[in-house]
């Protein structure tokens, strides 16, 4: 199990660079994301949320109850749009509205190298956008109006005091 870096943190604003090769140290890396989000029931993790800027994400598909990796992801297809409450592991407790693309497809790789795409609808196609918006430094408070930072002023300064 790995910290979760909190808002504030520097490393969470920094762009996640490209995955070269899929070796042992990267799969040792994935498996410690999954435990990660598996231990704090989370929707979805991005390496740079435990401090490794590296282009994955893992994400839980409540559908069929399994986690799914990719490596260099990149979105190539959207459709629809849709606004609900997003939370964010970086963010304990804060929730923004936001709105996202209803399905998205997502193209990458999985463990073995090989090249995969993936599918999301609603939780689970937020979920893709969350993510990759991590691996360029975007997170869900660049989202926010004045008035949902407001609300959550207190909050958000707690926790940029503790990182
Ligand atoms: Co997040």
């Amino acid at each position: 199990m790995r910290k979760i870096r909190k808002y504030g943190d520097p490393v969470l604003r920094k762009k996640s660079e490209e995955v070269k090769d899929i070796d042992e140290k990267l799969i040792k890396l994935i498996n410690s994301m999954k435990e990660t989000l598996m231990d704090r029931k989370g929707v979805g993790l991005a390496a740079v949320q435990i401090g490794v800027l590296k282009r994955i994400f893992i994400a839980y598909n409540p559908e069929v109850e399994k986690l799914i990796t990719v490596i260099n992801p990149e979105i190539v297809e959207t459709q629809g749009e849709e606004i609900d409450m997003e939370g964010c592991l970086s963010f304990p407790e804060i929730y923004f509205s936001i709105k996202r693309a209803s399905k998205t497809v997502v193209k990458g790789y999985n463990e073995d190298g090989k090249e995969i795409i993936v599918e999301g609808k609603g939780i689970l196609s937020r979920c893709f956008q969350h993510e990759i918006d991590h691996l360029d430094g975007t997170l869900i408070i660049d989202y926010a109006t004045e008035e949902e930072k407001k609300f959550w002023k207190e909050k958000l300064e707690n926790l940029k005091n503790d990182s």
